[in-house]
């Protein structure tokens, strides 16, 4: 991952903990209400992906033990891991794209309504994204899958003269011998990504007719996920509108669609709203419907703070239940992959902004999106609406998420890396044992993992214990897939 040139090194800072009477007045562990239902607290797992799916998206034995193990720590809501909506081939992404998945995901409810004593709410992110091809060897992309066309031709003419008749294998072989420079001449600037980077398919490649019809299509195929998800027992879902993903990239300013769903920002929330309103209509009253989307892209020329509030009051006012505001990770500034490896969103300056790790700059890896989400719920409120905001990022501690639930910045506390690390950091806290909390490190070992899509883990837990009865190791055997069991002390249970 990329870090700040400055490597200036952060320690986290737990502060000081409450006493059980105090976290029980406090706002953290006090109810909100979520649309048409109410969450016990304010406390909040955002989705998380831990690679524990089959090849084919389904729910297995440890993507149930993973939940269950969040679900100990009864947060107030947990968020499933993006599932995709599409019955397609994904690789070991979680699935919701047909009734067969159901199943395992009613199952996954069960385990969790039972692990947290009916605690916990639970939802699950629903994602849609576009084509993405690995980086190719070079030999084999000028061999197989350049198209060779005139205006190659022209361009090789221009400095050779007499190229332009070339039989296409001299042209193939020409150029993969160029110097680099020769080649990023000749190629246009999408053959060069798929050169440098690997194909990448854009919401704006209206020549392709699968994403010409996407505001066609995705309504319903989110509609239908929802559908699926309430079956399955969920509370409710969360449209996946963050990061590097389809419905993100109708809402960045990069979309120049000229089709009506691209251009100016109402233009680009157009699809966005559309698909809520499909969901809406599709669901049941009893199910909560908000989206996941960015306080700001982070990369040039994408959305930034003024965009999210424009659109934060947009989502408020067509009715959304909630809103969860996460930060970059975006394809854009991605770094350049291996060959034969896909880019992969959350190595650029956008990914640091996403998961800041604890090797910084000055303002460094606590907090960093709370100003904007702020802003955000700022807006919403000015608007006239009590839309619940949930802020996000290298949260890890009682008395911050505490003064930005006082000071109006948040409704919700949501901790994603904090939690992996003590899935019951919540319950310890609520108990008056916030001292025993194993607080994250901001290293990004479970983001390194993520990024190989292994089975993601925590580094301060996964070799503990090892031959403890019932443990479960990742298939290389050699960590713990699970945090280890905590249990509170009986007098403070009781007491
Ligand atoms: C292993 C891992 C997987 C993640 N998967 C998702 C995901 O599926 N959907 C999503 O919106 N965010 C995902 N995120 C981002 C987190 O939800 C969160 O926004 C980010 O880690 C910053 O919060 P934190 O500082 O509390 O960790 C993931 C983060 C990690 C570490």
């Amino acid at each position: 991952m990329w870090k700040p040139p400055q490597r200036i090194k952060f320690e986290p800072a737990p502060g000081r903990v409450p006493t059980r009477d105090e976290a029980a007045r406090s706002m953290l562990f006090s109810p909100v209400r979520i649309g048409p239902w109410q969450a016990a607290q304010r406390t909040w797992v955002p989705a998380m992906v831990p690679w524990r799916a089959t090849d084919d998206g389904f729910v297995t034995p440890e993507v149930i033990g993973w939940y269950r193990r969040f679900a100990q720590g009864r947060p107030g809501v947990i968020v499933i891991e993006a599932t995709g909506i599409r019955d397609v081939p994904s690789g070991p992404l979680l699935r919701i794209g047909d009734d067969r998945f159901l199943p395992g995901l009613a199952e996954l409810v069960r385990a969790v309504h039972e692990a947290s004593g009916g605690a916990t709410r639970l939802m699950i992110q629903l994602i849609d994204f576009l084509g993405i091809k690995r980086r190719p060897d070079p030999a084999k992309y000028y061999e197989r899958f350049l198209r060779i066309t005139d205006r190659h031709r022209g361009l090789l003419d221009a400095t050779t003269p007499g190229a332009r008749d070339w039989p296409e294998e001299r042209i193939r072989a020409h150029l993969a011998a160029a110097p680099a420079d020769e080649q990023q001449r000749v190629l246009d600037p999408r053959e060069w990504e798929a050169l440098q980077m690997g194909a990448r398919e854009r919401v704006t490649d209206l020549h392709l007719p699968h994403v010409r019809e996407l505001p066609e299509v995705l309504p319903g195929l989110f509609a239908r996920a929802a559908v699926r998800a309430r079956q399955a027992g969920f509370d409710g879902v969360e449209l996946h509108y963050a990061h590097a993903y389809t419905m993100a990239s109708f809402l960045s300013a990069t979309n120049d669609r000229d089709d009506g769903y691209g251009g100016v920002r109402e233009a680009r929330v157009r699809l966005p709203l559309e698909v809520y309103r499909a969901v809406r209509d599709a669901v049941d009253p009893g199910c909560a419907v908000g989206c996941r989307y960015l306080a700001d892209e982070c990369v040039e020329g994408g959305n930034h703070v003024a965009d999210a509030t424009w659109f934060g009051v947009e989502f408020a006012r067509a009715g959304m239940d909630f809103l969860s505001l996460s930060r970059g990770g975006k394809f854009d500034d991605a770094k350049q992959p291996g060959v034969g490896q896909a880019a992969y969103p959350y190595t650029g300056p956008s990914g640091y902004e996403c998961m800041p790790q604890y090797l910084s700059d000055e303002r460094g890896p606590f907090g960093r999106n709370t100003e904007a989400v702020a802003q955000v719920r700022a807006a919403v409120r000015a608007a006239g609406l009590d839309t619940p905001i949930v802020s996000c990022g290298g949260i890890h501690s009682f008395e911050v998420a505490e003064r930005m639930l006082a000071t109006g910045q948040s409704d919700i506390i949501a901790a994603a890396r904090q939690t992996l690390s003590d899935p019951d950091w919540f319950l310890k806290l609520s108990l008056g044992l916030g001292d025993q909390v194993r607080t994250c490190r901001y290293s990004n070992y479970c983001e390194g993992l993520d990024q190989k899509h292994k089975q993601v883990t925590c580094e301060q837990w996964d070799r503990v214990a090892l031959d403890a009865p019932g443990v479960e190791l990742s298939s290389d055997g050699r960590r713990r897939l699970v945090a280890p069991p905590w249990t509170p002390p009986t007098e403070v249970v009781s007491g």
